[in-house]
């Protein structure tokens, strides 16, 4: 049995998300968590919110709650969708937890005690008004490139131009609208980055199975233009870890704290904190995960992410772990995604424009969008969600190819046989074929979902529930019946266990469609068609069962038409 420690990256907390989100990391670090589970191996599957930084303290500004407040109800509504997605994490924790805190001032304390830290001075901008620096998106004026006059102080979205917020011409706070502003020394903590460049280096060579798109990354971040630079991890925010050493305050870093990309992947290690203490276990419970020095080893650590947050984890964070020089497990593999987008354009929060997590489950139930989700994950490139693309697959894949082949073999053995495995009739060579088909098939789909390959894993599952459809078109036990009600009811038997495989090996995608076919099944046993020769004889003669309801009803062309027009811009 493998231990296999897997982490999403962290949602951030401002606002509900659209779907893009979701596939991007969350749900194929799902589909592989629920994957190693079935196949036995020990899982701990962690997951969080990131809940510091300006948005946090923007968004929260703006519902008009104190920033702490706005987090914790955003985390629980966050972590309610999730669970109706069907996300199984063994713990949804908080960047903002006290586990998180004090994880972050120890590595701090460390990075510094072994000279990995250098206090600078700048000069920023600080608002009387305000009684504050305003940082980045705190500030607004013109653009001294185009002259855009609501460009933000790291960046003007007219012309795209980066600035920093002195560039800007009359500036302003984004606050308060005040121009009584000044600029202002303040000291800040940066981490020298630069001098781990050749660790770095030697820990991405090592990683042999690292696909070339993650790798390049990386090493365009280590060696082009000036190579990789010393980063500022503080920030002049009220809302965040405080800059400590430790337990012991750092001089001249009163007030301030740690830099949101700083402690949020640090959470990964600290929310396995958040979840041994929730469940009242020692802290060696976590540590075996986390500390190869106790345990870790021999576990394999795999990271999901969009494509945008992989220099963060194959550098800045991987930065932080090498330099305190602790004995951290550090990530094996890393599967990163493109972008999704939204029927012509971009998915688009401050538009509205797209399907957000909470409206795409009021309309349909979890299993109809991961299935589409997985199938259709940007993974060698973006892709698109159309609503005509999203109709066809669900009615064909899971209601024509899935859903039907449960529904036809339940009903026909109820009408000829009653409602349990019939007895009698021996397998021949066409259901040979079907094992020995299934077999290659089988195997395939282990080696795509152990190899992260979620679209090959999503093509081979479904012509996993083709086989099904096929062997009832050609074996036809309604004609069969009429002259050999024996051989009938063997392919009857053959049949029926099929959904029992279906259903275990479909769980990583469609869970509750899953659990409803071993419930028709009355069966609990939902071990992996390892020896598929004998899996299909699960089911015993004389073993009962119900007909299921119908498991994924068809999206009809009057709702594809609404849907598309309610999703098409502006949220309300
Ligand atoms: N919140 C970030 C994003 O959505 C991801 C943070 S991942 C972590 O892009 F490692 F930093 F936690
Ligand atoms: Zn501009």
């Amino acid at each position: 049995m493998a231990r296999i420690l897997i982490t999403s990256a962290l949602p951030y907390i401002n606002g509900i998300k659209h779907l893009g989100n979701l596939v991007g990391s969350q749900l194929p670090a799902d589909l592989y968590a629920r994957f190693q589970r079935g196949r036995g191996n020990e899982v701990l599957f962690l997951c969080a919110t990131d809940e510091h930084g300006t948005p946090a303290e923007l968004a929260a500004a703006k519902a008009g709650k104190p920033v702490a407040d706005y987090c914790a109800e955003l985390h629980d509504i966050q972590a309610g969708i999730a669970r109706q997605f069907g996300l199984s994490f063994d713990h949804f924790g908080r960047s903002s937890s006290p586990q998180n805190r004090d994880l972050t001032q120890h590595l701090a304390a460390k990075l510094a005690e072994n000279g990995l830290i250098e206090e600078i001075s700048e000069r920023q901008v600080y608002s009387n008004a305000d009684g504050r620096f305003l940082p980045d998106r705190y500030i607004e004026g013109t653009c001294p490139n185009c002259g855009y006059d609501k460009a933000r102080g790291d960046q003007c979205e007219n012309c795209t131009k980066q600035l920093d917020p002195t560039d800007l011409i009359d500036p302003r706070s984004a606050i308060s609208g005040s121009t009584d502003l000044e600029v202002r020394e303040t000291k800040h903590l940066y981490l020298r980055q630069s001098l781990l460049k050749d660790d770095l280096d030697q820990w991405i060579d090592s990683k042999k199975d690292w696909p070339i798109l993650t790798t390049s990354i990386a090493k365009k971040w280590l060696h082009d233009g000036d190579g990789l630079q010393d980063r500022g991890i503080t920030r002049d925010l009220d809302w965040g870890i405080p800059v400590k050493k430790g337990d012991e305050d750092w001089p001249g870093m009163e007030g301030k704290v740690f830099y949101v990309w700083f402690d949020a992947p640090i959470e990964y290690i600290a929310c396995a904190k958040e979840w041994a203490d929730a469940h009242g276990k020692p802290d060696s419970a976590w540590e075996r995960w986390w500390r190869t020095d106790k345990g870790a080893d021999d576990v394999k650590y795999v990271q999901f992410m969009g494509k945008d947050n992989v220099p963060f984890h194959t550098l800045s964070f991987p930065a932080t772990i090498l330099g305190s020089k602790e004995p951290w497990k550090m990530v094996d593999h890393l599967k990163s995604f493109n972008y999704l987008n939204y029927d012509g354009g971009q998915f688009s929060t401050s538009q509205g424009r797209g399907v957000f997590q909470d409206q795409a489950l009021e309309i349909l139930s979890a299993d109809y969008w991961r299935w589409w989700l997985l199938s259709h994950v940007p993974e060698s490139s973006d892709s698109e969600f159309t609503w005509e693309n999203f109709q066809q697959s669900v009615n064909k894949d899971l209601a024509d190819v899935l859903g039907n082949f449960v529904s036809r073999i339940t009903k026909f053995c109820r009408a000829k046989f009653g409602e349990a495995v019939p007895d009698g009739g021996e397998f021949g060579p066409t259901e040979q074929a079907v094992i020995d088909d299934l077999t290659t098939r089988i195997r395939a789909y282990e080696g795509h979902m152990d190899a992260m390959e979620v679209r090959k894993s999503a093509q081979e599952l479904r012509a996993i529930w083709v086989i099904g459809n096929e062997y009832l078109q050609s074996a036809a036990p309604w004609s069969t019946f009429k002259t050999d009600p024996e051989q009938a009811a063997a392919q009857v038997r053959l049949a029926l266990n099929l959904i029992r495989i279906y259903a275990v090996l479909s769980a990583p995608f469609i869970p509750d469609a899953s659990a409803r076919m071993l419930e028709a099944m009355q069966t609990d046993d939902d071990s992996w068609p390892d020896d598929v020769a004998a899996a299909v004889t699960a089911l015993a003669p004389g073993h009962a069962f119900t007909v299921p309801d119908v498991l994924f009803a068809k999206i009809t062309d009057e709702q594809r038409e609404d849907w598309q027009t309610r999703f098409s811009g502006t949220r309300d």
